[in-house]
């Protein structure tokens, strides 16, 4: 089977019939760590070894705009005290809509391991040299894309970005010290909430959330 062979689609029985049981191992406050993001490097480094889940750095990022929403994957980058990281360019959809409108939600579902991990809010620009530090540390070819991607702009053809791409590679060969480009760079994003969700049986579901406050963080359990 490829990518392309066809298959029926799937009817609205079928998918109103696809559901699995939740597990046993719950979430109980004693072992959660009263840090949040101590309690998230645990969960990312469990997703990460798990042989069945795939990219477990990837996140989705909901930036709103006006009254319309819009999410897409964006990959974690750093996991610090402060935030999380994700790199991108700063022309794109998503950083115009995050100028606008700075509050963002990232959302890591890591559903092989009937997890979620919910966090709301702020994104700021990291400085130029952090993302420079960054960048250095990537792959030419993807430094080279950097350059050659107007991120979200209409693209008349794939030509058209094949020809961009080998025209930086000319300007800046593999082996040189590639720049960073100007529009491009990192996003901190600093948590105001942080949610940890753990499926079980019943749909009797954990949901464990983190609020910043004045005192530090609030560890309070939600109905599911
Ligand atoms: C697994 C995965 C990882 C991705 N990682 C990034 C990323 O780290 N940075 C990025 O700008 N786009 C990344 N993308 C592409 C974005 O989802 C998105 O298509 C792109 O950033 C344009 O989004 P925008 O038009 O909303 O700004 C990734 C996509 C996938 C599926």
């Amino acid at each position: 089977m490829t990518l392309d062979t066809p298959m029926a689609a799937m009817d609205r029985d079928e998918i109103s019939k696809m559901r699995r049981s939740y597990g046993e191992i719950g979430l109980r406050e004693s072992d959660l760590n009263s840090n949040p993001i101590s309690q998230f490097q645990l969960w990312l480094s469990q997703a990460a070894e798990n042989p069945m889940v795939v990219e477990a750095n990837a996140m989705v990022l909901a930036t709103a705009t006006d009254d319309q929403p819009t999410t897409r994957t964006v990959l974690l980058k750093d996991v610090t005290e402060a935030g999380f990281t994700f790199f991108t360019n700063y022309n794109s959809a998503k950083s115009k809509s995050i100028d606008e409108n700075s509050k963002v939600s990232l959302l890591f579902p890591w559903y092989p391991m009937e997890r979620q991990v919910k966090i709301l809010g702020s994104a700021v620009r990291i400085s130029g040299e952090d993302s420079d530090t960054y960048f250095a540390t990537r792959p030419w070819s993807s430094q080279i894309g950097a350059w050659a991607s107007n991120q979200s702009a209409p693209l008349a053809s794939r030509e058209e970005l094949e020809k961009r791409w080998a025209e930086f590679a000319t300007k800046y060969p593999e082996g040189s010290q590639v720049p960073r480009p100007p529009h491009w760079g990192g996003f901190l994003v600093i948590p105001t909430m942080i949610e940890f969700w753990q499926g079980r049986y019943s749909r009797l579901h954990d949901r464990i959330r983190y609020t910043k406050g004045a005192a530090g963080w609030k560890l309070e359990r939600f109905y599911p």
